[in-house]
């Protein structure tokens, strides 16, 4: 009976819905972490602000935004069908960790764009590329805002931390372990 549902498990993988929101997100947030670093450095540090820095705010912004919302709705695919039983080779505490890591990039993941929202809408610096405003979900407060884009950007931070951890884990999975942890997540499985 455990042998049936261990060779169940083993061939397990995440639908092609959770697969596809993984791979948007994760390429989203890989390159939005660089990408901002690079932004506030040419605003805040060389106090350059000209077309380019301009377009690298509101492009941040505006992916940011769709971020925030991709995960709200990956969240709650995830939380209303669940996901398919761990790899059954894993110890204890590899699932463990791997859980913990998982909810803390979830978490990290809705936090980190919502707190950038509320910044720009403390500051407020809300239009996109001169065109169009996002919402505002706060009344202005400049000292509020610098506050809370500090704690934006430490926290995309310790969430690209974490993402390596992350990703130095598949890895070791896949190359040392040689599991099928990286296969439950690949795009392109029927
Ligand atoms: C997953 C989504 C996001 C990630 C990974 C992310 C990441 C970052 C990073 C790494 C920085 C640079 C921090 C630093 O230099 O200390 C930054 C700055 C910034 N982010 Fe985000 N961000 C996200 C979403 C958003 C959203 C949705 C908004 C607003 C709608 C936003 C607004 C800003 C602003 C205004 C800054 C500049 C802060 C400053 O000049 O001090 N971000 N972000
Ligand atoms: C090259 C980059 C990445 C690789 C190879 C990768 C690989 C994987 C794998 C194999 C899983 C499934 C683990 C399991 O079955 O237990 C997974 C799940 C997950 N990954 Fe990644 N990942 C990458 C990037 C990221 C990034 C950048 C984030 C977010 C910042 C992220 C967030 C998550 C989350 C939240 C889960 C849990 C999925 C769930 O159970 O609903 N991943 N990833």
């Amino acid at each position: 009976m455990t042998q049936v549902r261990d060779t169940a498990s083993r061939g397990a993988v995440y639908s092609a819905a959770a697969r596809h929101m993984h791979w948007v997100t994760a390429a989203a947030v890989l390159a939005m972490i660089p990408a901002g670093l690079v932004m506030t450095y040419r605003g805040n540090t060389l106090n350059i602000w000209d077309g380019l820095t301009n377009a690298m705010y509101s492009s941040h912004k505006l992916l940011g935004f769709l971020v925030l919302w991709l995960v709200a709705g990956r969240l709650a695919y995830r939380l209303l069908k669940g996901a398919p039983p761990d790899e059954p080779t894993l110890l204890w505490w590899q699932k463990a960790g791997s859980h913990l890591v998982h909810w803390l990039l979830y978490g990290l993941l809705l936090v980190v764009p919502l707190l950038g929202w509320i910044g720009v809408s403390l500051y407020p610096s809300l239009k996109l590329f001169g065109l169009f405003s996002l919402p505002a979900i706060a009344t202005p407060n400049q000292d509020l805002a610098g506050q809370v884009l500090e704690i934006h950007g430490t926290l995309a931070i310790v969430m690209g931390l974490l993402a390596c951890a992350h990703i130095g884990a598949a890895l070791y999975h896949h190359l040392i372990r040689k599991d099928g942890v990286l296969r439950r997540m690949l795009p392109g499985l029927k």
